[in-house]
């Protein structure tokens, strides 16, 4: 394999094809509350390539613009060289999670309309939630680059709820990452189990990461589940 340029908590950077690409390798490690709980789980790397790849796919062909260029193998793919937006855009549909807990809500309560927050990319500070005007203020993004991830993440929202509905699964909420690619903002890192919240339309059980985080249980078993669903309404 090629050079590493950076190795992170689920995927390895390497060098690419040439000045203009990224190899991308997604590991089996599973981290979570900031690296404090890891452990290796089988086919997890796997199993988060092809979904993502999937729905990179998807909405590539719904007009959205990422990073895929090609998969290499099932573990590892070739992508686009971006200059990373060190925000995390999390969409939420359904309260859970670090908002269930933040604002003292249920889980699964309907929310009126769809939440956009963002994030600081940074594991030495714990990611702290960050508003628009410290964004610019702090010069990690310009008030244009903001508007068009958030309106891209509304995009891909409205596309993946409706495209994992017809595979009888909510999208509770989920993380996106951008990257700065020549003038444009493309979606970069991945779209897997370990981004989302899956939820089973009728039973509402958990097929994502929190079955890590919580001790659940199966958590190969929720990402194969995902898997299958979606191949099945995707039609490969
Ligand atoms: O923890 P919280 O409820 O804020 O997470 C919201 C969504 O963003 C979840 O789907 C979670 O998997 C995802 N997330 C992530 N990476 C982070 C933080 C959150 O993929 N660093």
């Amino acid at each position: 394999m090629d050079r590493i340029l950076y190795e992170g908590k689920s995927k390895i950077i390497y060098e690419g094809e040439d000045e203009n690409s990224y190899i991308i390798r997604f590991k089996d490690t599973a981290t979570a509350f900031n690296g404090v709980k890891k452990e290796e789980i089988p086919e997890k790397g796997r199993l988060n390539a092809e979904i993502s790849n999937l729905l990179y796919e998807y909405l590539e062909e719904n007009g959205i613009k990422t990073h895929l260029i090609k998969v290499i193998d099932e573990t590892t793919i070739l992508v686009r060289k971006a200059e990373i937006v060190m925000v995390e855009v999390i969409i939420r549909n359904l309260a859970a999670g670090s908002f269930s807990k933040k604002y003292g809500v249920p889980e699964g309560t309907p929310l009126a309309n769809t939440v956009v927050e963002f994030s600081l990319k940074s594991d030495e500070l714990g990611d702290p939630m960050i508003n628009d005007s410290q964004i610019t203020a702090l010069k990690i993004a310009t008030a244009e680059e903001l508007k068009e991830m958030s309106e891209q993440a509304k995009k891909i929202n409205e596309l993946l709820s409706g495209l994992f509905l017809k595979a009888g699964i909510i999208l509770v909420d989920f993380k996106l990452e951008f990257g700065r690619a020549g003038k444009e903002i493309i979606l970069c890192d991945e779209i897997s189990p370990d981004s989302c919240r899956f939820w089973d339309a009728n039973t509402k059980e958990k097929l994502d990461k929190d079955r890590f985080r919580r001790d659940l249980g199966n958590v190969t078993e929720g990402y194969k589940e995902v898997l299958r669903r979606l191949k099945d309404v995707i039609g490969v």
